[in-house]
């Protein structure tokens, strides 16, 4: 295999320039189909034309660059990510796998070298389902697996999603246009950070991931009754906030003490009225589970419905849990894990195999053609926060493991 290097200065100084787009004092506002979004979709477009690829957006918004291989019609090698962060992210979660294809192309190009397979690097739009609350929307698009809540999604501003893809180039009655067939693609392979604590503790530069959690997310409507907080006897409330305080914990517990699943997360609420003195007469809230067991999904679910069958009867306030999303886990091929493995000798870099708990866009693109998964450190495993970080030399190291497994594959 000839050797070629990526330029870890271009790589870094990129990932740089796209993390000064939609930077604020509360870390990352690059938020699916915002402003910051959109310039950053344009500063990505840009650097992909420079790298000699051409560029279309297809029905669903994602960004696909691609250059011809030199063999008769063989199917493209895919890369990508996403460049949308969640609300007060951080700059590297889905930027480093999109800078990374793009720099894996310009190498290629500089070292004059063709590979035989056409190579795509793929921009998904809204990877975090931010605002729309659909994630994994452009890659879903990809892979066929758009579901009818897809189609009907309305932002929290009350904008349609029907209406607001072709503020970045999409269509919504030509999604099934987005559509790949499985012969037009060889592999797919996405380079993330980890976004947890397991590689910076152990000291691995790169991680080969084994599968992609599981993920159920469920929305929880809790309405009593609002009333005057300093006239109303405690015996006579009935209160939103103390039964949605009451699902909160037993969500941590069911992934805590009971171990049901690996994780649990009530990560928003809404209260109604939001004033001090009154008596909150409805509470909304987003609670999520993730384990790679779809098993232990079910279980956490049952135990949540359970949860606010006893809170609301014994509160006195009507409860509805509502399940909106149920990703399935996805198990990462021995051959796709080996092809990284190889890739990381080739680099001469230490690995470490291990489940990725965060979702991807790989999740989805495993359903249409072989995915594989490379990981590099989380300085002190912070992620979807401004403090997330990862160095520069992990970033690199990641690069290269794409590069070289992009190579393994051209040849396989
Ligand atoms: C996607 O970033 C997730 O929440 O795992
Ligand atoms: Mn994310
Ligand atoms: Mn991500």
């Amino acid at each position: 295999m000839p050797a070629v290097a990526i330029n870890s200065t271009r790589l870094n100084d990129n990932l740089t320039a796209l993390g000064q787009i939609g930077n604020t004092d509360e870390g990352m506002q690059r938020v699916a189909f915002s402003s910051f979004d959109v310039a950053g979709r344009d500063y990505v477009t840009e650097l992909m034309r420079r790298a000699g690829m051409t560029v279309r957006i297809d029905a669903a918004g994602n960004i696909i660059g691609r250059v011809e291989g030199s063999g008769p019609s063989l199917p493209a090698i895919a890369m990508g990510s996403h460049t949308d962060t969640v609300p007060a992210g951080g700059q590297y979660d889905g930027a480093l796998g999109v800078i990374a294809a793009i720099e894996v192309v310009q190498a290629l190009a500089d070292a004059g070298q063709t590979t035989r397979h056409p190579l795509e690097v793929m921009v998904f739009t809204n990877e975090e389902g931010t605002g729309f609350h659909r994630w994994l929307l452009g890659s879903r698009a990809v892979a066929g697996l758009w579901e009818a809540e897809d189609f009907s999604a309305v932002h929290d501003d009350g904008a349609t999603l029907t209406s607001r893809l072709p503020d970045i180039g999409g269509n919504i009655s030509h999604i099934a246009e987005a559509r790949r067939r499985p012969d037009e693609l060889a592999c797919y392979l996405e380079l993330h950070i980890e976004q947890g604590p397991t590689m910076h503790r152990g000291g691995y530069p790169i991680g080969i991931v084994t599968g992609i959690t599981g993920r159920s997310v469920y929305h929880v409507d809790i309405v009593g009754e609002a009333n005057h907080a300093g006239t109303t006897p405690m015996a006579l409330r009935r209160d939103a906030m103390s039964a949605a305080a009451q699902i909160a914990l037993k969500v941590r517990s069911i992934a805590g003490e009971m171990e049901i699943c690996r994780v649990g997360t009530v990560g928003s609420m809404d209260v109604h009225p939001n004033a001090g003195n009154v008596i909150p007469g409805r509470v909304q809230m987003g609670v999520e589970f993730r384990d790679e067991r779809m098993e232990s999904l079910a279980a956490a679910e049952v135990e949540l419905r359970r949860t606010a069958e006893e809170v609301g009867h014994a509160e006195q306030v009507g409860i509805a849990v509502t399940a909106q999303r149920n990703t399935p886990s996805v198990p990462i091929s021995g051959n796709m894990q080996q092809l990284v493995a190889d890739a990381a000798e080739v680099a001469g870099l230490a690995h470490i195999t291990m489940p990725s708990g965060a979702g991807h866009d790989a999740q989805a693109i495993a359903s249409i053609t072989p995915a594989a998964m490379i990981f590099v450190p989380s300085v002190n495993g912070v992620s979807h926060a401004p403090a997330e970080y990862s160095t520069p030399e992990d970033c690199a190291n990641g690069a290269q493991v794409l590069l070289n497994a992009l190579l393994l594959a051209d040849d396989r």
